[in-house]
């Protein structure tokens, strides 16, 4: 089936990416600071798995997750649907670590093969982003897991960003979608638990804030007033457990 027109214009604009920068932020579209605060957020949730567990990073980029996780112990296939970005990856990567090109709407990966799947900075590239919850849900293991994280429409700064956009009759140009529509999908498809973390980024001119955001405290008044982590989270991460 063809692309849709909005998803082959961003696999258009990451293979451009893949091909031209040498960054692992670059490759990924991040500023280098975000990259760092996501992946920083992410080894504070990830509890692991045991050794040998066979993880997909599907959308790896320059594969900065998929080293973490090999990093830890666990099996990773990195996975992204722009060749050059593959090979940025696997250039920098040991020679053991295994490399694919797919895409995640289509995974051509066995059902409930895997132990679990990270997808993360995807979903604002894809126009069809519960087909791809259920090709990633369909791949894992009962009991595994599906780590997911997505723009958060109702990010503060982001409803201002769609009224200035619809002021000066632009398109936003990214998909942005809620933890509730998130949520859903994973159940749609199979998942039996699901946990909402808030993911505060601040712009690079904002770093020093940054640790600040990131406090046990700030993270514990997010969590305990949604409405808080909604309205000032750049970011959501979705953890569903089948
Ligand atoms: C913003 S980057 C994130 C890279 C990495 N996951 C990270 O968070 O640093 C998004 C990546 O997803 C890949 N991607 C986007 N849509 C995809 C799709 N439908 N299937 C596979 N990869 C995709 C892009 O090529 C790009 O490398």
């Amino acid at each position: 089936m063809p692309r849709p027109k909005f998803e082959e214009q961003w696999r258009q604009r990451f293979i451009q990416r893949g091909t031209v920068c040498q960054d692992d932020a670059d490759i990924a579209g991040w500023t280098r600071s975000g990259l760092e605060a996501r992946l920083r957020n992410f080894q504070r949730l990830w509890p692991g798995d045991v050794p040998g567990a066979l993880w997909l990073d599907v959308g790896c980029g320059a594969g900065s997750y998929t080293r973490y996780l090999a990093e830890q112990g666990v099996t990773p296939i990195g996975m992204d649907y722009s060749l050059p970005s593959v090979q940025k990856a696997r250039e920098r990567s040991s020679a053991a670590m295994t490399w694919a090109v797919g895409d995640v709407t289509q995974l051509a990966i066995r059902p409930a093969s895997l132990d679990g799947v990270l997808c993360f900075g995807v979903m604002q590239a894809l126009s069809r982003p519960e087909q791809a919850v259920a090709e990633m849900v369909g791949s894992v293991r009962d009991g595994g897991e599906v780590w997911v994280d997505a723009l958060n429409r109702d990010c503060l700064f982001t409803r201002i960003k769609r009224v200035v956009a619809r002021l000066r009759r632009r398109p936003l140009g990214l998909r942005y979608d809620t933890p509730g529509e998130l949520s859903s999908w994973m159940r749609r498809h199979g998942a039996r638990e699901v946990e909402i973390h808030w993911i505060p980024i601040l712009p690079a001119r904002l770093q020093r804030l940054q640790p600040w955001v990131e406090s046990g405290s700030f993270r514990a008044l997010l969590s305990r007033v949604p409405v808080l982590g909604s309205l000032l989270s750049h970011a959501v991460l979705i953890r569903a457990r089948l």
